[in-house]
């Protein structure tokens, strides 16, 4: 441990490294290689982002240039991936960006960022059950089947303008049903999960390619004229403004990959599977999700793809004569979005493990039982949390708040990478991020200008959830803290 005052202090390199050796505290099992590792990280990025919000942003922010969003968002991640790659090899332990920042910055920022990364994976399980609901539901409807209106949604919504309404609905009943389901799915153990996992990224994988092939024929060429809308006359209304806030939205279509690092203690031979499996991930997911909304655009006008099920809209408006595409759309898009849910709740409670061992959370959140070894009041917590959020709060108000909270994260991996190379230049590197301090400043300024595109309103509930988080830390993490307990000085 690295002396200093108060909250600045910082757990050592070694220290992290020993802890995910099992010298101290509990320890989880090594089960994962470089494919189950890269199956994590796909099965947890391809979601409600590529199947639902891609319509939105297409219709409300970036028009047929939707794609081009996702270029913009992926470049993010990949400076920020690279630096992520550095410290997941080098501190290869559960807790992702939160352990980084304890070596780095200090006890403080390191709460902060775990607080961050509960928007990203906790509020992030809830949102992916809000689109499946609107998923399922859109299936119920095809089979002449309709889902009561009071269960059907969240009792308010946000306009483009963020006014709230009131739906007239009492709760997304889907939503919470799927969340609980996953929650009792995980309480088997991760090794059972990661194989259900596997199958169903394949599956996801392969609709994908097939709607890109099929689609392509379909095209009308004249939907992608003119590519960039020109703006509406506010910020963020289509033209280049747009275009950035669209980026900033379709981030959360890329939130995941990174969820290879917070399963590094569960990796064998993390030092080389871990920086393969995020940069494998962000690749796959980067090339289906251009594709895909380039070929959705091209089949209906972006306008009209403002709905729940835009993928299978657009194949719909176009007329393509293959319903067994379509259905097999559709029933991947159920299938694969309950494993970012499941994929979710493993990614916080690991979090939450990993903040309650160093003392930050009650030691509760640490203690795994069962034959699986499963963190159990862990998963109950954060899976009847996600399950009310999920039913009460719409889609498009969690969007937001969940990018900004990532790219926050995101954002304090790059300056962690900075820190250390500083500070700790003798550490041992495994994987080295290339180009420092290129890159790492890349990564900061691309995370920057994704969050300053998001609304004024986004940064205001971020700033609100910044503070319960500051109050939970004075009430009980500063005090318990067992970096704290070893060195009291
Ligand atoms: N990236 C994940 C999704 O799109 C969270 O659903």
């Amino acid at each position: 441990m690295r002396r200093g005052p108060g909250f600045l202090r910082r757990k050592s390199v070694a220290r992290c490294v020993a802890e995910s050796r099992g010298e101290r505290g509990p320890h989880l099992e090594r089960a994962l290689g470089f494919w189950s590792l890269t199956a994590f990280g796909v099965g947890c990025t391809i979601g409600a982002g590529i199947f639902s919000l891609t319509g939105d942003v297409a219709a409300h922010q970036a028009g047929p240039a939707v794609s081009l969003a996702f270029v913009l968002a992926s470049l993010a991640c990949f400076f920020a991936g690279l630096c992520y790659a550095e410290f997941a090899a080098m501190v290869p332990i559960s807790g992702s960006a939160y352990s980084y920042a304890y070596v780095t910055l200090g006890e403080l920022t390191a709460w902060i960022i775990g607080w961050s990364l509960v928007l990203e994976w906790l509020f992030s399980a809830s949102l992916v059950a809000i689109s499946w609901s609107g998923y399922a539901q859109a299936a119920l409807r095809d089979l002449g089947l309709a889902f009561p209106p009071p269960l059907s949604q969240a009792p308010f919504t946000v306009d483009a303008r963020h006014h709230v309404i009131a739906t007239g609905a009492w709760l997304d009943l889907p939503a919470v049903a799927v969340v609980l389901a996953c929650t009792v799915l995980m309480l088997a153990g991760t090794r059972a999960s990661a194989a259900v996992n596997t199958a169903i990224v394949l599956a996801k994988v392969f609709a994908l390619i097939v709607l890109v092939a099929v689609g392509a024929r379909y095209v009308h060429p004249a939907n992608w004229r003119p590519f960039i809308p020109a703006n509406g006359g506010s910020f963020g209304q289509f033209g280049w403004s747009g275009l950035a806030r669209g980026a900033g939205i379709l981030f959360f279509a890329y939130i995941g990959f990174d969820g290879v690092s917070t399963l590094a203690e569960e990796a064998r031979n993390p030092q080389r599977t871990l920086p393969w499996s995020l940069f494998a991930s962000l690749l796959v997911c980067t090339v289906l999700y251009v594709s895909v909304s380039f070929v959705i655009t091209g089949l209906a006008d972006y306008r009209s793809l403002a709905v729940a099920d835009p993928l299978y809209y657009a194949l719909s408006a176009a007329r393509v004569p293959l319903g067994s595409v379509k259905t097999l759309v559709s029933v991947v898009a159920l299938v694969g979005l309950v494993s970012v849910v499941l994929a979710s709740i493993v990614g916080q409670v690991r979090i939450f493990y990993s903040m309650a061992r160093d003392g930050l959370l009650p030691p509760a959140f640490a203690r795994v039982s069962g034959a699986h070894q499963t963190p159990v009041i862990g998963t109950l917590l954060t899976g009847g949390v996600a399950a009310l959020i999920a039913g009460v709060i719409p889609l498009g108000t969690l969007g937001e708040l969940i990018s900004l909270g990532t790219l926050l994260a995101f954002t304090m991996v790059c300056v962690g990478v900075l820190v250390l190379r500083r500070i700790d230049p003798a550490a041992q590197r495994p994987f080295r991020t290339p180009w420092v301090p290129v890159v790492p400043l890349l990564g900061i300024a691309s995370c920057v200008v994704l969050m300053v595109s998001l609304p004024g309103g986004t940064w205001l509930q971020l700033c609100a959830w910044g503070a319960l988080g500051l109050l939970i830390y004075a009430a009980y993490g500063r005090r318990h803290s067992r970096l704290r307990g070893a060195d009291p000085s």
